[in-house]
């Protein structure tokens, strides 16, 4: 069958459709999507690199003997630069959720960024082809595919493409900066293996690819290892010591925050929704504008909701006011996300509260 005669609710699953497989397991978002699978009742099929390392898979074994998981998980390895590495674990499943990624973190050229994404991406559709069975392939891409510069105030949909560059309008989103950039070069590999999946999929007939484009994720980490130096969470711990994170100039910069349990819970929505179909993309952001915050806001808000703590570091106040203003973008809500899959977002204080307390219960913050 065909994608254009296969319909959407054909290639739609459901807990007793077979297991889903999830790369990424042991990671941020990868785990609260094993978690929020259990929750549903499904067999899931945890892909990790190391089954044997207690800091990266306890609290996914740990999940076998919730109670208030339905559904169970299983370790299995799996490594994105090794071609077959996932032949086994996606056996007989009907879905594959792919949330793993080595792209951007590490010490890369940004041509090796780039070039990375598509080589994990390629391996990993390679096993869902062999297995024969998967309806429903769902990528984490990112908001970084859609986003480039606008100007201010401009919110972006699902509709923009960060190659765009409208009316060359700062127009350094193009092919021939990827090795010039990490950023360009990360932003430029999430669109196009985006396009390439829909791609695949479509010329394969078997399987719907779509894709979850997150923003700012924060929410409660399940483990100390979701404590990466380089993530959103992180700098909010930095803020909570009374210090200043080195992610954006001055710490300025315009927060657009999703709950990594909404981040989650949307991978899963979009393997079982009959409206999503191949090619549907969904950005997990703010919900509305009181989930958009500039850092002097973010440090109010986590002084209000925690007066006990002496100092909040972030961007720099003078008489109460920001010394300086700050670009306001990127703006974007994830409505489709609430209207096509009936995604019901936390709020925004629900998502901080929970952030910190994690930091907290794991020891994170004294
Ligand atoms: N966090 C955000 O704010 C955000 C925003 C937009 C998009 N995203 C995207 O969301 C995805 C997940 O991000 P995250 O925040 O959950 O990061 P994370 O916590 O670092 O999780 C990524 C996981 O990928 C796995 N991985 C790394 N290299 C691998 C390899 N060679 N083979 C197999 N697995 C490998 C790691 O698992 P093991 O070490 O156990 O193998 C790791 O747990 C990424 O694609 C990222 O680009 C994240």
């Amino acid at each position: 069958m065909t994608e254009t005669t296969r319909t959407s609710s054909s290639t739609a699953v459901s807990p007793t459709d077979g297991p889903i497989a999830v790369t990424g397991a042991s990671g941020y978002i990868g785990s609260w999507i094993v978690h929020d699978l259990m929750e549903q009742g499904y067999k899931v099929r945890a892909c990790v690199r190391d089954t044997t390392n207690p800091d990266k898979v306890n609290h996914l074994e740990a999940m076998n003997t919730n109670t208030d998981l339905s559904g169970d998980v299983e370790l299995f390895v799996g490594d994105l630069f090794e071609r077959g590495s996932y032949d086994e674990s996606f056996e007989n499943c009907c879905a594959v959720i792919h949330a793993g990624a080595s792209v951007g973190y590490n010490k890369e050229t940004p041509q090796q960024v780039y070039d990375g994404c598509f080589t994990e991406v390629q391996h990993v559709i390679e096993s869902v082809q062999k297995a024969g069975t998967v309806k429903r392939f769902v990528f984490t891409s990112s908001f970084a595919a859609v986003g480039h510069p606008r100007p201010a105030g401009y919110v972006f949909t699902e509709k923009d493409w960060c190659g765009d560059n409208i009316e060359g309008y700062r127009g350094a989103w193009t092919e021939e900066n990827i090795p010039k950039k990490r950023d360009i070069a990360y932003a430029m590999a999430k669109a196009n293996a985006e396009r390439m999946i829909y791609r695949m999929a479509e010329e394969d007939g078997g399987f719907a690819a779509m894709a979850i484009l997150p923003l700012h994720v924060i929410g409660p980490l399940m483990c100390a290892n979701h404590d990466q130096g380089w993530s959103w969470q992180n700098c909010i711990r930095f803020m909570l010591q009374g210090k200043a994170y080195k992610k954006s100039k001055g710490g300025r910069m315009l927060w657009n925050n999703v709950d990594v349990r909404d981040v989650a819970r949307a991978h899963r929505l979009c393997a079982e929704s009959s409206v999503a179909r191949n090619g549907s993309r969904y950005i997990l952001s703010a919900s509305d504008s009181s989930g958009e915050l500039f850092t002097w806001e973010l440090q109010n808000k986590l002084q209000t909701l925690y007066p006990e703590i002496q100092e909040i570091g972030g961007e720099h106040m003078e008489d109460g006011k920001p010394a300086e203003a700050t670009y306001d973008s990127p703006r974007s809500y994830c409505s489709l996300a609430m209207q096509e899959l009936g995604l019901t977002p936390y709020s925004i204080d629900e998502t901080i509260k929970a952030t910190v307390d994690s930091y907290f219960r794991l020891g994170l913050l004294p």
